[in-house]
């Protein structure tokens, strides 16, 4: 090594300032709680952005990664490892017959990118519509289809050939699609942009449009997966996707994605042309087996159900003032303020909950399917003690 640099080494490393700082340095969890440094103990309503579906330390999750540890942590997927093909079995339980063959990615937005290239090969098409307020992640791929200025301004341009329409909003559709449209790509339920539960019909009838005119359906449950009272969010729309993005809560905090499509789909895309060398890895895989072992168990979703329905009834009663809408399935909720939510969010840490925005006035709740009826509760009373706080600050 040259002597001049072996000198000169010793840098203070420093995060690039991308986030906001939560002002909290959290140590450890427990089921539905955290706890910070300092000991203070936090009610989490909003795993990591709907990572931790079953809570922290899962004693399941832990002791399925835990064995696997100590046997393999990584094999790339050019071999085959019991523990990937476990994850398959416990994936395959939940996913129609259809949706057969899969790929695997480390985060949403990979599992997104790799969909809009599958998309674009068996397709033959450039065209991808979206739609206004989706977010898909920050991978250019899925940055070109995610909808924010924000988010896609600093670092245009973008990929040729997206264009985003309203959500919920069939004859924007029909003016769009055309025969350079490959695929049209849609969050079930938006998330990012506050929790948007589409119409009744919405999927079924863009399923329609894309069987029409031979367009692919990408369907993003990185979000909605496991948490909106089912598995899958498109079954309640009655319909079926031709391609499934998941990842957040399917391995219950270690990083995994998936891209699942038909064999129809598949079948077009060349051997070697996509791939990652973590992806699959058998210790996430572990992690996802457990997971959706636990959550294979159907009580779980309808419990999911209940205390969704339990928080937008407890909400809607106590009528508070600040309050615009409160919406969401099973544990998918948002509540919208009349005023920008951050100070409401910072009042209800102070108050021992964790909540999320989504948007500039509304309040995400994606708390794990484990969560009991009186935590629901407390996290209903601190939101009601946070909008009381701040709207008499102003
Ligand atoms: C619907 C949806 N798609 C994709 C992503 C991107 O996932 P990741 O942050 O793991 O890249 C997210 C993340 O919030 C999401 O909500």
């Amino acid at each position: 090594m040259d002597q001049r640099v072996k000198a000169e080494a010793g840098s203070t490393l420093k995060p690039i300032p991308l986030h906001a700082d939560r002002g909290i340095s959290l140590d450890r969890g427990e089921g539905v709680y955290l706890w910070d440094t300092q000991g203070h103990r936090y009610l989490d309503m909003m795993t990591n952005y709907g990572v931790n579906i079953l809570g922290h330390a899962h004693p399941q999750v832990n002791a399925a990664v835990k064995a696997q540890l100590e046997r393999l942590t990584n094999a790339h997927q050019s071999f085959d490892v019991p523990a990937r093909r476990e994850f398959l079995e416990a994936l395959a339980s939940v996913m129609p017959p259809s949706l057969s063959a899969i790929s695997f990615a480390n985060s949403g937005a990979e599992a997104v990118e790799a969909a809009l290239k599958y998309a674009r090969v068996a397709s033959g098409r450039p065209g991808v519509i979206a739609t206004h307020r989706a977010y898909h992640g920050r991978t250019f791929g899925a940055l070109a289809a995610t909808a924010e200025a924000k988010y896609r301004d600093p670092f245009s341009p973008m990929l040729e050939g997206f264009r985003h329409i309203p959500f919920d909003d069939l004859d924007a559709l029909d003016a769009v699609l055309d025969e350079r449209v490959g695929a049209v790509i849609l969050e079930p339920i938006q998330g990012e942009a506050g929790v948007r539960i589409p119409s009744p019909g919405y999927l079924r009838g863009v399923r329609e449009r894309c069987d029409a005119h031979d367009a692919l359906l990408i369907l993003d449950e990185v979000q909605t997966g496991f948490r909106t009272g089912a598995p899958l969010a498109f079954t309640a729309g009655g319909i079926l996707p031709d391609i499934l993005c998941l990842s957040k809560s399917i391995a219950n905090g270690l990083p995994l994605g998936v891209t699942v499509t038909t064999p129809r789909v598949a079948e077009r895309i060349p051997r070697g042309s996509h791939g990652s060398t973590f992806a699959g890895a058998p210790l996430v895989c572990a992690a996802g087996t457990a997971t959706l072992r636990v959550l294979a168990e159907p009580a779980i979703h309808q419990h999911a159900k209940e205390m969704g329905e339990r928080f937008l009834k407890r909400v809607a009663d106590r009528r508070l003032p600040e309050v615009r809408e409160v919406r969401g399935r099973g544990l998918m909720l948002a509540v919208e303020l009349k005023r920008p939510a951050t100070p409401v969010i910072k009042a209800m840490q102070q108050r021992g909950v964790l909540t999320l925005p989504a948007g500039p006035t509304t309040i995400r709740f994606l708390p794990s399917v484990l969560v009991q009826a009186e935590q629901i509760d407390q996290a209903i009373g601190a939101l009601a003690e946070a909008v009381a706080e701040v709207g008499s600050t102003v």
